[in-house]
Formats: C-alpha cells, structure tokens, sequence
C-alpha cells in the first residue's frame, strides 16, 4: 500500500477538529499531530489512533515530520504556523481565512524560490467554490445583483469573507459596473443593507444557520437565484482532502480551489 500523507492539523476549533477527524479517516492520509492552545502535552484519539496534541507548533512539526500542514487555527496565529511550516520544507494548507494579501504574495514568492507547494483555501467548501464560478458567469448578463448570506448567530463578523470575495469577482468579470436601484426613502434605516460595487450585501444571523448564501441576478422581467447552502461542517473535508492531495504534486502556492476543480 502507498504511504500515506502526513499531516499535521494546526486549530482543533469547529473547523479544525472537523477536520482532523475527517482527514483521519482517509485511506491515504495520517494525521500525525494536532496543534491548540490548551491542553498542551495532552493526546487525543483519531481512526483509533493515539494522537499527540500541543500548543508548539514548530516542536510539534519537528517531532512528527509532517509532509503537510492544515492551519486552521486563527488568523493571528496562522502566519507563525506558516513561516514553521516553510523553514522545514513541509507543505502548508491554509483553511484559515483573513490573511493578508502581502502575506499570501510572501507565501507565493517562498514557494517559488523553494520549489514547495501551498494552497491559501479561504472557502474549502466545493459547492461554494462551484456557485462562486457560476456566479462570475452570470454576473456577465445581469446589470442588477444583491447577495444574501446567512450564518450562525455567534459569528462575530460581516459581511461574510465569501460575500466579500464573490462581490470582488463579480465585479472584476464585468466591464461595466452593476447598477443598484435606489430608495429615496427610507421608513427604516439601514434595511438595503451593505453595498460594494454597486452590489447589494445582507447579513443574517439566527441559530439554526451554518453558512448559505444566495446570490440574486435581477434582468428584464427575470430573475436568477444561485443558492449554497452548507449544513454541517463535514462540507469542508471533501475540499481539504482535495488541496492535501494537490501540495503532493505541485510546486507553487495555489489561492483557492477553482483551480484545483477545473474551474480557471
Ligand atoms: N476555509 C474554510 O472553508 C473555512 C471554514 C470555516 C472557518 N474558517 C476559518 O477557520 C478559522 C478557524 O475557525 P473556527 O471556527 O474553527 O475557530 P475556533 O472554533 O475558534 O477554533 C480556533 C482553534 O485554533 C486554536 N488556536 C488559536 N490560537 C492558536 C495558537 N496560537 N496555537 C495553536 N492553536 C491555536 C484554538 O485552540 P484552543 O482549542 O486551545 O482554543 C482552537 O482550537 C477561522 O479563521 C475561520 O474564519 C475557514
């Protein structure tokens, strides 16, 4: 049997601990150590596996020799993760999202100058990627759109980075900017909610939501609806195990999964 990957997950939160279990179950992977705040020198078990957990990132990499890193932590913490990563040659996986773009472009330059892969995934959820691409066509025959996304009550920010991010690439696929229909007046403030490009932006906070987003074209006497809906964690598993694969075949930083779908 092929050796399987080693990987070390960096955040044991909603996202990372997801992750670890789900990545743990693959065939061709092993995830060797699992990097959180506390509780430092604690292990934990993963496919019935005895799994070592600490708070040091960089003695954690040297004592388990990853082939991968998957950060899912936060973004203050990420970047030092990273840098560890990248001084032992182990390919990083970043799930974390709220880089910065002079981070990402450091990161880049890094995997050129060494030959060693990364993949910067702010959205490791494939039908969100898929409805991002389809979005960016349709955007191309509808003057008028406004995106709706819709998240657990506990997230602290808004809009979502996704709702940002599909807005950016819309625009960025037209020539000419969206147009938004004004209200003249207003019986209640702030109920259009956000606006970036010309396109409309809401958020919606209620428990009961994971992470969906809808996006809605309006044109002449027609509307288009794309919709994601995510409903359990699991959706990012399929994404990780995606990118974990592709650093094993690549060398250069790849930003998002379209590439790796196909979709650029
Ligand atoms: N790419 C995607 O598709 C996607 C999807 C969902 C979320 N995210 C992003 O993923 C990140 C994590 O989200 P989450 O909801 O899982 O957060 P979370 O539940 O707050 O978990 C954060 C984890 O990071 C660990 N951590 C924080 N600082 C650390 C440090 N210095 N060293 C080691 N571990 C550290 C925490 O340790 P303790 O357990 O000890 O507190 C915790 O396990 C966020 O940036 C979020 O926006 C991305």
């Amino acid at each position: 049997m092929a050796e399987r990957t080693r990987v070390v997950v960096a955040g044991y939160g909603r996202l990372g601990a997801e992750l670890a279990r789900g990545l743990a179950q693959a065939d061709d992977v092993e995830v060797v150590g699992v990097a959180r705040r506390a509780p430092a020198g604690a292990h934990l078990t993963l496919a019935g596996r005895d799994v070592p957990v600490s708070a040091d990132v960089p003695g954690l990499l040297d004592a388990t020799a990853p082939r991968v890193l998957l950060e899912a932590s936060l973004p203050e913490a990420a970047e030092g993760h990273v840098r560890a990563a990248l001084d032992r040659g182990i390919s990083p996986v970043v799930a974390t999202s709220g880089l910065s773009s002079t981070f990402v472009e450091e990161l880049r330059a890094v995997c050129r100058q060494r030959r060693l892969a990364a993949v910067v995934a702010p959205n490791l959820s494939l039908g969100a990627v898929v409805l991002l691409h389809l979005a960016s066509i349709a955007g191309r025959f509808f003057d008028h759109v406004e995106i709706i996304e819709m998240h657990r009550q506990g997230k602290a920010d808004a809009p979502s980075g996704t709702a940002l991010h599909t807005a950016q690439l819309l625009a960025a696929a037209r020539d000419v900017p969206f147009s938004r229909a004004p209200t003249t007046r207003f019986t209640l403030p702030g109920v259009r909610g956000g606006e970036l490009e010309g396109i409309g932006i809401h958020s919606v906070r209620l428990p009961g939501l994971v992470a969906h987003q809808e996006v809605i074209f309006g044109g002449l006497g027609q509307t288009l609806t794309l919709r994601h809906d995510t409903t359990s964690n699991e959706s990012y598993v399929p994404g990780a195990l995606l990118a974990v694969r592709h650093v094993l075949k690549s060398q250069e930083l790849t930003y998002g999964l379209a590439a790796l779908l196909g979709l650029e």
